[in-house]
C-alpha cells in the first residue's frame, strides 16, 4: 500500500474510534465497537479516499461516508455470521460477535452500526450531496443491493450454476465494492461517472469474491482470520465451476478489464491502479 494510504487508513481508524466512543455507554455500544474495530482490511473505505484521490479531492473529506460505509458492511457481517445464516465462530481474528455478546447483543450491533451508518452522513457538508449519498447508500445495502445478495446466497442450493454465482456475488459483495466508487462520484460533482464506477464496482466485488474463493481453498482460517464455512454450508462457488488455475487466470482478466474501464474515466488514478492491484493480489 503507498504510504499516503496507510496514513489515512491510519487517521481513518482513530476517526472510526472517536465517533463510536462518543456513543452512551452500553453492551450495545462494546458490541459494536467490538465488531467495527476489530481489524478488517477496510476495503471499500481505500477505494473511496483512492477513486477521491484519482479525482483530486482530499482524502478526508471522504471519511464520513467511508465510516458510514464501514459501518454497513460491518453490520453484514455480523449478522452473516449467526447461527440463522454461515453459522460462524471467527472474524477479523476474533470470535464473532454473536459467540462474545450473546445473538441478542449481536442483532442489535447489527441494527445499530445500520442506524449509526446513516446518522454519519449529517457530516456531509452539502445538503444536496448528503441526501444523493444516503439514497445511494440505501439502495447498495439494501433489499436491491446487499442485503438482495445474501437472500439469493441463502437460498441457492450447492447446485447452482456460474451465472447464478455471479448474480449472488454482483449484489452480496458487487454492491457494496460499487458503493464507495460510486460515492466518490457524487462527492466529486460528477454523476455522469456513476454508470461506469458501477460497472467497475461490480467487476472487482466479482473478482475480490474470486479471490476469497481461492484463499479458501489455498490459505487457513488463521491467516484469514475468519472461519471458512463454504464446505460445511455446502456453497458453490466460482471454484465449484472452475480449477484453481482458471480462477487465477480469472483474477487476471478481470483486473485488465477493470483497469481498461478506468482508463475511460481520464482521472488521475495511480493511487486507486495501485489498490486494485493489490487487491488483486491479497493473502488474506
Ligand atoms: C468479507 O469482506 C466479506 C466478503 C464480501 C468476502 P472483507 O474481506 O472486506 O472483510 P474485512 O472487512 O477485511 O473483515
Ligand atoms: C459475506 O459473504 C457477504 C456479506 C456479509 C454481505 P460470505 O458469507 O461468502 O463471506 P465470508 O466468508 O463470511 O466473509
Ligand atoms: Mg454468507
Ligand atoms: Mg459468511
Amino acid at each position: 500500500m503507498s504510504s499516503r494510504l496507510e496514513t489515512i487508513k491510519n487517521q481513518f481508524e482513530l476517526y472510526l474510534d472517536a465517533i463510536t466512543n462518543a456513543l452512551p455507554d452500553s453492551r450495545l455500544k462494546d458490541a459494536m465497537r467490538y465488531s467495527l474495530l476489530a481489524g478488517g482490511k477496510r476495503v471499500r473505505p481505500m477505494l473511496l479516499f483512492a477513486a477521491l484521490d484519482a479525482y483530486e479531492l482530499n482524502m478526508e473529506t471522504g471519511f464520513p461516508m467511508a465510516a458510514a460505509i464501514e459501518m454497513i458492511h460491518t453490520y453484514s457481517l455480523i449478522h452473516d455470521d449467526m447461527p440463522e445464516m454461515d453459522n460462524d465462530d471467527l472474524r477479523r481474528g476474533r470470535p464473532t460477535c454473536h459467540r462474545v455478546y450473546g445473538e441478542d447483543i449481536a442483532l442489535l450491533a447489527g441494527d445499530g452500526l445500520q442506524a449509526f451508518a446513516f446518522e454519519q452522513l449529517k457530516n456531509i457538508g452539502d445538503p444536496k450531496k448528503a441526501v444523493d449519498l444516503c439514497v445511494l447508500l440505501a439502495q447498495m445495502a439494501g433489499p436491491s443491493g446487499m442485503c438482495y445478495g445474501q437472500d439469493l446466497d441463502l437460498a441457492a442450493d450447492g447446485a447452482s450454476s456460474l451465472e447464478d454465482i455471479e448474480r449472488i456475488e454482483t449484489y452480496k459483495t458487487g454492491c457494496l465494492i460499487a458503493l464507495p466508487l460510486c460515492s466518490a462520484a457524487i462527492l466529486a460533482d460528477r454523476p455522469q461517472d456513476l454508470a461506469k464506477w458501477k460497472e467497475i464496482g461490480k467487476e472487482i466485488g466479482i473478482q475480490f469474491q474470486i479471490v476469497d474463493d481461492l484463499l479458501e481453498k489455498t490459505s487457513n482460517s488463521a491467516i484469514m482470520g475468519k472461519s471458512l464455512s463454504d464446505e460445511r454450508n455446502e456453497k458453490a462457488t466460482a471454484l465449484t465451476f472452475y480449477t484453481l488455475e482458471e480462477g487465477q487466470a480469472k483474477v487476471k482478466a478481470y483486473e485488465a478489464s477493470i483497469l481498461e474501464k478506468l482508463e475511460a474515466l481520464c482521472l488521475a488514478d495511480e493511487e486507486l491502479k495501485q489498490l486494485i492491484n493489490q487487491l488483486a493480489l491479497r493473502t488474506h
